[in-house]
């Protein structure tokens, strides 16, 4: 009888330690998607990552939000698209992204950004895409110059620039 209430005094704080830890780390984690969320939107992720975005000023249903898009950047680098980061972001773990989302890409992609994004912010925007989950398809494959574009895409070469020099 003894033995069994000392358990029980050692035994309860243990459980409810585990399990407010447990909330602790649901909250941190909560924070983090919200984060990532708020840095995708003023870091402009969606601007060029979520179909429509910019030409509806936003007003894309979060559910399409960082799926790629099919429409192209045409310039002397060839027509890229923006990728979709879920699924991006679902083939790989967080230190894959952290060293993928750091890496150097075609314009108009602003990957020199990007790379100055501190480990927690880059996990965060992580942490959101996994939230979001997988959907939609890849964007189409890059196609490099002078080959045919089967996509829409917008035109990057710039008009009335001074001349060199
Ligand atoms: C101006 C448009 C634009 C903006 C803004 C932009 N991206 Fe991109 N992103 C692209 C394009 C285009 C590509 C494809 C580049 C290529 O083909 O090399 C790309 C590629 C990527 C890739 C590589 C995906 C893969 O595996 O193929 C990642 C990761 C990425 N972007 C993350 C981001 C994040 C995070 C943000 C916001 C902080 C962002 N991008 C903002 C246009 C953009």
């Amino acid at each position: 009888m003894q033995s069994r209430r000392l358990r029980l005094v050692f035994v309860l704080p243990v459980v409810a330690l585990a399990a407010g830890g447990a909330v602790i780390s649901a909250t941190t984690h909560e924070r983090g998607v919200e984060r990532g969320r708020y840095l995708s939107i003023i870091g402009g992720c969606n601007d060029c990552h979520t179909p429509g975005y910019l030409e509806k000023s936003g007003a894309v249903p979060e559910s399409l939000w960082l799926s790629g898009s099919p429409v192209g950047f045409q310039g002397p680098w060839g027509t890229t698209y923006a990728a979709n980061l879920r699924l991006v972001a679902a083939s790989m773990s967080e230190s894959q992204w952290l060293t993928h989302a750091r890496a150097a890409r075609r314009p108009p992609m602003p990957w020199f950004n990007v790379r100055t994004m501190s480990d927690p912010d880059l996990s965060a925007i992580y942490a959101y895409l996994r939230s979001l989950g997988p959907a939609g398809a890849s964007a189409p494959a890059y196609v490099p110059p002078g080959e045919n574009v089967a996509t829409p895409y917008i035109d990057f070469v710039p008009k009335n620039l001074p001349p060199a020099g």
